[in-house]
């Protein structure tokens, strides 16, 4: 089967053999992190435009350093002092940077949905970098490559997600994910945050409440970042999500004995997470940020470099440059 890719809006249409190629095209792109002189010739004269409507810090910083280090320009568009502020649509403002002839869009935006109303409007491929609550393809592209590259298979592994995962677009696009390839999922935090929807996606797929229950016999432990805006009382305080919900070394010991801890960022120490368990050796949040830029390289290739004709690929492969 064909394994192009027009756009990368979201993992929940994306197949088995689909995920499993851009992770294995992400390959050579994670050893190249380790390079001394980080820097590609193949999408040299390509131009990435980076449409970011809602703050980010390491997606952004991630999306712009993978597209420098394929030798790609750049064209970034800063949310607040653009004209969005003077009440352009966000059609409008992203048909203006197509006029402007990138060869391909990253948005994030904080509307869901947003990704995929933009890909019906330009003829060149968009990449979500964060949609609302949806999805956020390529952070669960490079949670499943720090997850396989830990030796762990994705079939029969135990996952769980702890916190807010109602509203949260990483917990959505990693459980869309880790269930086509048959992990069970187990998903916990607060009643009140834990959304029905996603139970019916696949077999494996549980709510447990108790933290203590929900890590039992984990493989993976992935926590998720807790706005602190939506902690109060009488709904739920800080003091009582740390208490319940907070991943502590002790808890962190009722998983398997060598689970791995993930976390998308940015981290809240002493809320979410507790330091010497972001700083343990069974800690991969640093790696998922290298991981990052391997997957973002690999889909930015794929995307830009992906639809040429076989011959000037070949030319242009990455293993080629060196
Ligand atoms: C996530 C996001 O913005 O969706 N951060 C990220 O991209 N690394 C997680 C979050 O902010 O909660």
């Amino acid at each position: 089967m064909s394994h192009r890719f027009r756009h990368l809006l979201a993992i929940e249409p994306l197949t088995r053999e689909q995920i499993t190629f851009l992770l294995d095209q992400a390959k050579p792109f994670q050893e190249f992190q380790r390079y001394p002189l980080k820097k590609l010739a193949t999408l040299r004269g390509k131009t990435v435009a980076l449409a970011f409507f809602e703050n980010s810090t390491r997606t952004r910083i991630s999306f712009s350093t993978a597209a420098s280090r394929l030798g790609a320009d750049q064209m970034n568009l800063q949310a607040e002092s653009s004209s969005l502020k003077k009440g352009e649509s966000l059609s409008d403002t992203v048909l203006t940077l197509e006029a402007m002839k990138p060869d391909a869009i990253v948005i994030r935006h904080g509307s869901s949905g947003a990704a995929e109303f933009i890909s019906h409007r330009v003829d060149v491929p968009v990449i979500n970098a964060g949609d609302g609550t949806h999805e956020h393809p390529t952070q669960a592209l490079l949670d499943a490559l720090t997850i396989r590259d830990r030796s762990r298979s994705f079939d029969n592994c135990n996952i769980t997600i702890i916190g807010d995962i109602l509203h949260s677009r990483v917990a959505r696009s990693n459980v869309h994910l880790l269930s086509k390839f048959g992990a069970h999922i187990t998903l916990c935090g607060p009643a009140m945050w834990l959304p029905r929807e996603l139970d019916s996606l696949a077999p494996g797929i549980r709510r447990v409440p108790r933290l203590e229950e929900a890590l039992d016999g984990a493989d993976v432990i992935m926590a998720l970042r807790i706005q602190q805006e939506r902690l109060h009382e009488p709904s739920l305080s800080a003091d009582e999500y740390i208490l319940r919900y907070q991943l502590t070394p002790s808890r962190v010991r009722l998983a398997k004995s060598n689970a791995i801890v993930l976390h998308p960022g940015p981290m809240i120490r002493g809320l979410e997470i507790d330091p010497v368990v972001a700083d343990s050796l069974q800690s991969c949040i640093l790696e998922q940020v290298t991981n990052g830029l391997a997957i973002r390289m690999a889909i930015l290739f794929e995307l830009i470099a992906g639809s040429a004709e076989p011959q000037e690929q070949a030319k242009d492969s990455p293993h080629a440059a060196h």
